[in-house]
């Protein structure tokens, strides 16, 4: 392995996302701001994810610039009309990890021909750590879940030798103790789902555990986020990884490096409906609430009925995303979708998806009301536009929590999905709060922005991050 170092010069980086749409974006942005700084980058994704970003997106075009960079495709192991939804994201990560460990050991074996620096995998895909420690190239995994998730997730073992796990009554607003940092936050209610369930053989569960175990095991950790947004829990993960790199909000820092002044570019799995653009050009500026859950959760289409009658009596007009695939039990229903959008006619316009980070920006959009995956709270923070938060799974309850609580830049809905709340959170959110939270996260988007810049904390970690990967290849 000694060898193999020894040889490279340009250090060469290959990055394994999770097959899912926040990660596969998140390591694009990682991948360019990598290739910007001169380093060489492999970037490993799945045939079926890659045809649908080079059917979607301009990313051919736009990494042809850089020499060092090429995609390279696995299959995913699924058969062609598995609808590869997140009800079965189980089965997605366990068929991809059969295809990818033989193909990563190949990859990575001293002396094989094209000689890898380090891997960036997503935490999640702990056995990525396990590979690299055995064959001696270091691994420094891209957790792309908010940092006080991961801090929850760090102190899985102590809630349970403590005894506070399993929780010994059904009071979910009893406060969680075991977590420093988060004591007095966080109630049980807050916690990832699998905390309020018979845990001990849920996959969710064990998978957390395994990725956290890996993490002391690995080279380094590389969190999207700014200091002045997670600092406690940042100081908190150091201390279990010390070599933990935070240098985000990652869209900003590649923005800012391209010092580019045009839409952000889109690392899209579905292909954007920029009519929602022409159609927010059209509205009164701070008048309209943005609307969506992501490219993971699924609803019923009772909630999305709730939804409906609970925006279209808040009287504010609202831009809703409406995957093709948002259904629950991988329905697809298009009278039940076409009903909906005639009945929102006038007061909202429905999408299959938008180009999310360029809707966030536009003057007209208020607020947004939002499932909490860590992307979407990050890019509203980047925008200063505070939130609604229906948090459903994995990170989501944390970061509603913080949201509300902590942060102070939006009201956080926790499970409830009925009209009369969801038309008062509206409310309180577009008029009786609007002020006290548009000062706040209009803070904090001054910060995220000053993070990327020169000097700024994220300006500075990537460049330790990159200083770290150059002495590797040494
Ligand atoms: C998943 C998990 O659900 C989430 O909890 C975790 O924090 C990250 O991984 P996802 O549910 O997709 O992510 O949510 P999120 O992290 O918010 O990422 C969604 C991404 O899709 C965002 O970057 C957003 O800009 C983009 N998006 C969403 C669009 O570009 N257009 C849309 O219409 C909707």
């Amino acid at each position: 392995m000694e060898h193999q170092h020894k040889e490279a010069t340009i250090p060469h980086v290959l990055i394994f996302p999770l097959p899912i749409q926040g990660p596969i974006n998140c390591k694009l942005q990682l991948a360019e701001l990598f290739c910007l700084s001169g380093l060489k980058v492999t970037f490993l994704n799945t045939i079926h994810n890659q045809e649908r970003l080079l059917r979607h997106t301009n990313v051919q075009s736009r990494f042809e610039k850089y020499p060092g960079f090429r995609f390279l495709t696995i299959p995913d192991g699924l058969p062609d009309e598995h609808p590869r939804s997140f009800e079965q994201f189980g089965d997605i990560i366990s068929s991809v990890q059969t295809v990818a460990e033989p193909f990563l050991r190949e990859m990575l074996r001293s002396g094989a021909k094209e000689l890898v620096t380090c891997v960036v995998p997503d935490a999640l895909s702990y056995y990525v750590a396990d590979i690299g420690n055995e064959m001696g190239v270091p691994v420094i995994p891209f957790d792309t879940l908010s940092p006080s998730c991961v801090w929850v997730y760090m102190c899985l073992p102590k809630l349970i030798e403590s005894g506070e796990l399993p929780f010994k009554d059904n009071d979910l607003d009893a406060s969680v103790t075991h977590i420093p940092a988060l004591e007095g936050l966080l109630r049980r209610r807050d916690l990832p789902p699998f905390c309020l369930m018979d845990y001990k053989t849920d996959p969710d569960f064990l998978a957390a555990l395994k990725q956290v175990e890996r993490i002391p095991q690995s080279h380094g950790l590389i969190l999207n986020t700014f200091e002045d947004l997670d600092r406690p829990f940042l100081s908190c993960i150091h201390s279990y990884s010390p070599k933990t790199y935070a240098i985000g909000p990652l869209h900003l820092h590649l923005k800012a490096k391209l010092s580019s002044k045009n839409a952000p570019s889109s690392n899209s799995l579905w292909e954007e409906d920029h009519s929602s653009i022409k159609w927010l050009d059209a509205q009164p500026m701070g008048s309209v609430l943005y609307v969506s859950f992501g490219s993971v959760v699924v609803v019923s289409k009772e909630e999305i009925l709730e939804f409906q009658h609970g925006l279209l009596n808040s009287k504010v007009k609202f831009l809703w995303v409406m995957r093709p695939n948002i259904l629950k039990g991988g329905e697809s229903d298009v009278q039940f979708m076409k009903e909906l959008a005639e009945g929102c006619k006038g007061n909202g316009y429905i999408v299959s998806w938008a180009p999310q980070k360029m809707v966030l920006a536009h003057p007209a959009i208020a607020g947004f009301l939002t499932h909490s995956g860590w992307n979407s709270t990050l890019e509203s923070v980047s925008e200063g536009k505070p939130m609604i938060c229906w948090p459903h799974y994995v990170d989501q309850r944390v970061n509603s929590r913080l949201v509300n609580e902590l942060w102070q830049i939006g009201l956080d809905m926790k499970g409830i999905c009925d009209r009369s709340t969801i038309e008062r959170m509206i409310k309180d959110l577009m008029e009786i709060k609007r002020d006290e939270l548009k000062k706040s996260i209009e803070e904090l988007s001054k910060l995220a922005k000053l993070s990327v810049e020169e000097g700024g904390s994220s300006y500075n970690n990537l460049d330790c991050l990159i200083d770290d990967i150059k002495e590797l290849a040494r």
